[in-house]
């Protein structure tokens, strides 16, 4: 069979070489924008970012702003940012509450379900002529997952549940509490914003599974980072150091979801220090142990994160959603939250809060790490000479493993131990699939 522009092309994941082209060029990204951003699940919040009715935060859906409101029913809604008559933003605030958002350039006003409800000189001007019915917010498909927020404009993509395919297991680890539970995790401390020269794929591919990329924080875990009490950057680097564990690469594939993780021995302890402040530590093992006997067998796993395709990243432990908003082919505007759990101790939240100030967002130590590599392999993409070569995705390729080791780990999956570009594969290999599938035009 005859290869595709981009499956067995540009992508060769076969070969496990991928073009470089696909970073920088400015026709391959206004095609990604049509046929990856305007068709799959995107992550616009957390519900606890909007827990009243009437609350409301702005959102990001590729290059597009979009209002996430709670109306005055309590249904969660996601709207284009956007008025019917000339584009001007209906609403400029970050977050707030409101029952109408009024345009601050002619002064159309839209309910809080997106109907068009007001419009000045209706009768003098328009001679009630206009159509108010026709004429509301653009509103998208809105799916929430343990309290996170997807949201997608094609009426022809699955369900969100659908599209998680066998990711299911790992972001319902990820969406539970320390104890196991489906309780209520917090937003904290606002979203963070902010810019980095590369395109959006270098950060998506990379906390998809590369642990490969290690060395490149050797100061980070040089330092004490984390909460646990011991040098290192993670929550989990006590359990790690303390217990033999397989440090897995899950991907999910034909969706292009990816895990990272380690299975623990049947019987291992978790005893983590949280810098000696007992009523954290205690919250901690009380959790520990209580996920144990929540979970039974399946509590030997533990989450490192992922990437749900294409463009959000979650984090355990540090909790966080870190989303690839792309801004053009050659920047990347990076929005990331916070969760706490909602019921835990104020010390513990101080803990988690300090700890994400040190290693992620802009003043993390180990994302400014990240941001470095990802800039100038971005530029390393870009020059004239350097172009002409694709970029090597062929670790451990031919190497894969389905199924392993135990069954609960999931149906369609690969799992490989320690390092392996597997995971980026798949990430690329869904990629693939969705730009050679040409878009499907909506209405006018
Ligand atoms: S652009 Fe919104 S009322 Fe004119
Ligand atoms: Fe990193």
């Amino acid at each position: 069979m005859a290869a595709r522009r981009y499956t067995g092309g540009l992508v060769d994941v076969a070969a496990g070489l991928i073009a470089r082209d696909i970073f920088v060029r400015d026709d391959i990204y206004a095609e990604e924008l049509e046929r990856v951003f305007a068709r799959a699940w995107l992550f616009v919040g957390h519900e606890s970012q909007i827990p009243e009715a009437g609350d409301f935060i702005l959102g990001r859906m590729a290059e597009e702003s979009v209002i996430v409101n709670r109306d005055r029913h309590g249904k969660v809604h996601v709207f284009l940012n956007n008025c019917r008559h000339r584009g001007m933003r209906v609403c400029r605030y970050d977050h707030g509450n409101a029952q109408r958002f009024a345009c601050p350039y002619h002064a159309w006003v839209y309910s809080d379900e997106g109907r068009l409800i007001a419009v000045p000189k209706l009768e003098s001007a328009y001679h009630n002529q206009l159509d108010r019915d026709r004429f509301g917010l653009i509103e998208a498909r809105v799916a929430s997952y343990h309290g996170f927020l997807f949201a997608c404009w094609d009426p022809e993509t699955a369900d969100f549940e659908a599209t998680l395919g066998d990711l299911r297991f790992y972001f319902d680890d990820y969406c539970e509490l320390p104890d196991g539970s489906h309780g209520d995790w917090q937003a904290f401390g606002g979203i963070f914003k902010w810019r980095m020269p590369c395109n959006w794929k270098f950060a998506a591919e990379n906390f998809a599974g590369d642990y490969y990329h290690n060395p490149s924080h050797a100061s980070v875990d040089a330092v004490q980072l984390s909460p646990s009490g011991v040098k290192g950057r993670h929550t989990y680097d006590t359990v790690t150091r303390a217990r033999e564990a397989l440090k897995l690469n899950i991907c999910v594939a034909p969706e292009g979801h990816t895990a990272r993780g380690e299975l623990f021995q049947d019987d291992y302890d978790y005893l983590p220090t949280y810098q000696e402040m007992a009523v954290v530590e205690d919250y901690f093992r009380d959790c520990y142990r209580q996920r144990q006997d929540r979970l039974g067998e399946k509590a030997r796993w533990f989450g490192h994160g992922g990437t749900i395709f294409p463009n959000v990243s979650y984090s355990n432990g540090v909790q966080s959603m870190g989303t690839w908003h792309p801004v053009g082919p050659h920047e990347t505007e990076t929005w990331r939250i916070f969760l706490a759990p909602k019921a835990a101790p104020d010390e513990v939240k101080d803990v988690l809060r300090h700890y994400v100030i040190r290693y992620q967002g802009p003043s993390g130590l180990t994302e400014q790490d990240d941001m470095e590599n990802w800039g100038y392999a971005h530029e390393g993409a870009r020059g004239v000479i350097a172009r002409r070569q694709p970029f090597h995705y062929g670790m451990g390729l031919g190497h894969e493993r389905t199924g392993w080791p135990v069954p609960w780990l999931g149906g369609e999956i690969l799992a490989t131990e320690d390092v392996s570009e597997q995971n980026q594969r798949a990430f690329y290999a869904r990629w693939a699939a969705e730009m050679d599938r040409p878009p499907r035009r909506g209405p006018a």
